[in-house]
């Protein structure tokens, strides 16, 4: 069924979502038209740059051999109201985080650059380092402050910019000693020398956050989070949100499925509240991340143009307190 069939019911924002420090609330939205469009989910500012809260997340846009649907997804996206793009250098076919396809490289950041030079100036790239993909795709962590300075230029190169907007340090959690101070304090250098404009953090926990802000500003927090999936983050998402951070959940619609795809076990209170506001319950899983927060910004990743539009009119879907606490 196409999106258009599909769109959602619509109830007031809960009293209860809470607006943290430093943030201006926005307007109630208006109701979509045949087109959704990414404001209905209102704005955050993530450093110094104002962003729709649904945003696009380009990690699935390699997967097709043919870079023209890539395109076609971005310009779409753009077009829709996306001015917060997540991707990565590694985010490459074949091979890369999905570990599929054939033929020659494809990688996210040049399809992006491709398809939005010259960048419209409202648009927010925000880019992740801490591994590095070989000529063949296949990953490797890489967080040396060489390893990362190179990446940073790999990013730039490869998008076509001479600063990033936005770098995230993506680690591995390791228990026990696991600092990132070195790695972190290597990125507030490139920082400070005006490669970079605004830093965040993926895949930690809070004592990590605690350290990078002894260091630098921090923008954001992407961690994987969905309402089935690593619900040990609420806190963090809470802290984030005390301190004015975004919170950018990644698999919120894969869940527990990850890099494999859509999560299709969706749960009850998922799917009766998908039919309540006649939305499928793909838009009630980003509804819910959204009304985590303010502060909290949607990154769904699709190759396809009809699950785009279905995505961003999820940002309009407003859920009741009684339906929340049903989700849990
Ligand atoms: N920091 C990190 O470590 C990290 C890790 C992973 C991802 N990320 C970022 O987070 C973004 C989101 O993660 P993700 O793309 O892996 O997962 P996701 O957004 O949770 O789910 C994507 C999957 O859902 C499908 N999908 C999307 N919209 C749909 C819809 N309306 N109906 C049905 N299926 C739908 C996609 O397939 P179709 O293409 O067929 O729509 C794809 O298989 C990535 O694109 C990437 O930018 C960051």
């Amino acid at each position: 069924m196409r999106w258009s069939a599909r769109l959602p019911r619509f109830c007031t924002m809960p009293s209860n979502t809470p607006t943290p420090a430093g943030t201006t609330p926005t307007p109630p939205a208006a109701l979509p038209t045949n087109d959704p469009s990414a404001d209905t989910a209102g704005t955050w500012r993530l450093g110094d740059r104002t962003v729709h809260r649904m945003g696009f997340g380009s990690m699935r846009l390699t997967a097709d051999p043919d870079p023209a649907a890539a395109i076609r997804v971005l310009r779409r996206a753009v077009e829709l109201g996306v001015d917060h793009i997540d991707t990565a250098a590694f985010y490459v076919s074949p091979g890369g985080t999905l570990g599929v396809g054939t033929g020659p490289a494809r990688y996210a950041t040049e399809l992006i650059r491709t398809a939005l030079t010259p960048y419209p100036p409202e648009l927010v790239i925000a880019t992740k380092v801490g591994f590095a993909a070989d000529d063949g795709g296949q990953l490797s962590e890489a967080n040396s402050p060489a390893q990362l300075r190179a990446q940073v230029e790999e990013n730039l190169r490869r998008l076509g910019r001479d600063h990033l907007d936005l770098v995230n340090l993506r680690i591995v959690k390791r228990p026990g000693r696991d600092s990132i101070a070195e790695a972190f304090g290597a990125l507030a250098e490139l920082r400070e020398a005006g490669l970079i404009r605004h830093l965040g953090l993926s895949n930690v926990r809070i004592d990590h956050l605690d350290e990078a802000q002894r260091i630098a500003p921090v923008a954001c927090v992407q961690n994987s989070y969905s309402v089935d999936h690593n619900r040990t983050d609420d806190e963090l998402v809470r802290v984030c949100g005390e301190r004015g951070i975004g919170y950018v959940p990644f698999f919120s619609l894969a869940g527990s499925r990850r890099e494999s795809g859509a999560q299709q076990d969706h749960g009850d209170a998922v799917r009766t509240i998908a039919r309540a506001h006649e939305a499928t319950p793909q838009q009630i899983r980003l509804a819910w991340a959204l009304h985590q927060g303010r502060h909290v910004l949607a990154i769904p990743g699709t190759g396809n143009v009809d699950h785009l539009a279905s995505n961003i009119a999820a940002g309009a879907i407003r859920l009741t307190a009684a339906e929340l606490a049903a989700l849990g």
